[in-house]
């Protein structure tokens, strides 16, 4: 079961806890928002094994992707710099999680989002997706680069909304970037989900 937030002794060292944010959905539910912490992996796990394979092949481009206790354990322990992600918990359950992964040093990095069907259209996926851009200018990533299939009008029209460029289509997967600068490409103001706390 996901915690909605974590108790002092669980976090680990660098845990941003000022990215914690209860945040109000248009569609009136609320989620907390926070980091993504070690504590996470055995719900994050079960969580995983839960999700119907369309949904993991648009995020993770196979319907059976490597999820064994390494994997894990990769997805689960952040340096909160270079590598960070935020999940959205409601009631002890996983309604939506958001990435970026990057080499340490560097100002690019890639992002990834996946919402639970049962959370979808609600403007979830975006609020996190603003926090996650916020977080990462604050630790020096001025460029988010996002890999998605090309037939996926969900995360077009999202991250096209947030001024990401328009894509590149490779062999069935588009790539598209966005520069974090908010005088190169402003993010949509408030207007789907508005971070309350
Ligand atoms: C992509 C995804 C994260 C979006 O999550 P979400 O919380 O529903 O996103 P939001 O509610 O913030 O915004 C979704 C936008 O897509 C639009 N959308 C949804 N389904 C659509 C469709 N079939 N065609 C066109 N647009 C669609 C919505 O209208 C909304 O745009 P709007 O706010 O301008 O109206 C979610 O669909 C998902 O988890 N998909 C599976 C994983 C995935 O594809 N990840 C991307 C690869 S990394």
């Amino acid at each position: 079961m996901f915690q909605e937030t974590l108790e002092s002794g669980v976090r680990p060292p660098g845990y941003p806890r000022e990215l914690e944010k209860l945040v109000r959905l248009k569609d009136g539910r609320s989620v907390t928002v926070r980091p993504l912490a070690p504590a996470d992996a055995p719900p994050l796990e079960r969580a995983l094994a839960e999700v119907d394979s369309e949904t993991l092949y648009q995020r993770f481009f196979t319907r059976r992707p490597r999820l064994d206790a390494q994997q894990i354990a990769h997805l689960t322990e952040l340096d909160y710099q270079s590598r960070l992600a935020l999940v959205a918990v409601r009631g002890g359950h996983l309604a939506g999680i958001v990435r970026y992964e990057g080499e340490p040093e560097s100002v690019t990095a890639e992002v990834g989002l996946v919402v639970a069907h049962e959370w979808r259209n609600a403007g979830l996926a975006s609020a996190m997706l603003r926090e996650l851009e916020k977080a990462a200018l604050a630790r020096g990533i001025f460029r988010f680069e996002a890999y998605y299939l090309e037939h996926n009008p969900a995360i077009a029209t999202l991250l096209a909304r947030f001024g990401y460029a328009p894509p590149r289509i490779l062999s069935g997967v588009a790539e598209t970037c966005k520069d974090l600068l908010p005088t190169t490409s402003p993010t949509p103001a408030g207007d789907l989900a508005s971070p309350v706390a």
